[in-house]
């Protein structure tokens, strides 16, 4: 029995090696990309541009250390999350105490749910948002107070605001917002926060933190605080540092906050590959950078590709980017998966949207050959 699974652990590792082994050097990165340019559809026939993740990572530095932690899968990670705390903790100069990790940032938002709308009390959000925390506080009992974005697709604060009582709630804020990419510049943030009553706490959701940095309207709630005690930020490990599939987000708040959400945290609930995983990709700064000039690079391409066409997608901060077909979003989406690619799932609140997920140029061609046979006059598809 032992045996054997040594025999399959080896086995993973050597073709996990074998992955790793072929040469991955794509022209813009300087050497720390990890994965082969052609594995994200070698063997598959489906493009992905659906779940806004990392096409290019995680980094070679990262699949070293996954392999490396694979090696001690029979053990429990007694110490590392402790380490990954500290680790995280001194990355954004705050005590250990106020950091929280979740299997996944949407875990996170899960116990900001269950610790702060218990009891029938509101969750303020933005429509349309990440839905995570909307299905949580419906398990929670609260209830869902959802305002729709302004014209220039940021939340509407103001209204957001006005919809705030005096009772108990809590407001996410997602920034830059999924699925619209779009930004609310720092101030009118701070602004907005200072204005809510004290009853209320308020999650600001960076998961899209890094691909966000180059605007001059943003700037996180972790990197410039503001002197709050009920503000909770949450980032992922999915986006730019390419661990989606390994489940790992965290939160940054202040000691009482996390006490109280690290309630509802599962033992255990963080294992032992992703966080050396996670170690490795907080070190690998250049892979990280890497990452968003390339994303950068995409981002500028989809916007040459759509403005060539006629179309004018919303200003992207992330990576993805949402625009207007000016038809049924479920229509577009079946005649993209019948050519091959998965783009987002639609959204109610606007309906005739698209969201892309930006992935490698040669995906990219795939996405803009489907979208020229799109069966519908081009006139009627244009601004
Ligand atoms: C805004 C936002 N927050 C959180 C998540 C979930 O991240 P995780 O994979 O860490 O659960 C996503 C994933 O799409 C997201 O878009």
């Amino acid at each position: 029995m032992l045996t054997s699974r040594r025999v399959v652990l080896r086995s993973l590792a050597a073709s996990a090696a074998t992955g790793l082994a072929v040469p991955a050097t794509p022209r813009r990165f300087s050497g720390v990309i990890g994965f082969d340019p052609d594995r994200s559809t070698m063997g598959e026939s489906l493009i992905r541009l659906d779940h806004n993740e990392n096409p290019y990572g995680p980094s070679r530095k990262v699949l070293d250390a996954i392999q490396g932690a694979m090696e001690s899968v029979n053990r429990y990670p007694v110490a590392g999350y402790g380490e990954l705390r500290e680790r995280i903790a001194h990355l954004h100069g705050v005590k250990p105490q106020q950091i929280l990790l979740g299997c996944g940032s949407t875990d996170v938002l899960r116990m900001a749910a269950f610790a702060f709308l218990a009891g029938g009390k509101q969750l303020i959000q933005a429509s349309p948002t990440f839905e995570a925390i909307e299905s949580y506080a419906q398990r929670s009992g609260a209830e869902v107070v959802s305002v729709r974005l302004a014209p220039g697709f940021a939340h509407d604060l103001e209204r957001m605001s006005a919809r705030t009582s005096a009772a108990p709630a809590l407001v996410y804020i997602c920034n830059p917002n999924n699925p619209t990419a779009s930004l609310n510049p720092r101030e009118d943030l701070e602004a907005f926060i200072g204005k809510l009553p004290v009853s209320a706490y308020v999650v600001i959701d960076e998961a899209y933190h890094h691909y966000a940095g180059q605007s001059g309207m943003y700037a996180s709630f972790v990197d410039r605080p503001v002197d709050n005690q009920r503000v909770i930020v949450t980032r992922t490990f999915s986006a730019v540092y390419g661990l989606a599939a390994l489940r790992l987000g965290y939160a940054v708040a202040s000691p009482d906050v996390v006490r109280a959400m690290g309630r509802f945290a599962g033992e255990d609930n963080i294992n032992g590959i992703v966080m050396q995983a996670a170690l490795a990709a907080l070190d690998d700064i250049d892979a990280v950078n890497d990452f968003v000039r390339q994303n950068a690079d995409d981002r500028q391409e989809f916007f040459n590709q759509a403005m060539a066409r006629a179309m004018k997608p919303i200003d992207s901060h992330a990576n993805f980017v949402m625009m207007n077909t000016y038809h049924p979003a479920e229509d577009v989406i079946e005649h993209f998966r019948k050519n091959g690619v998965l783009i987002g799932r639609s959204f109610p609140a606007m309906n005739t949207y698209i969201r892309v997920s930006l992935g490698r140029p040669e995906e990219m061609r795939r996405f803009w050959q489907a979208w020229d046979a799109l069966p519908y006059p081009k006139h009627t598809m244009q601004h």
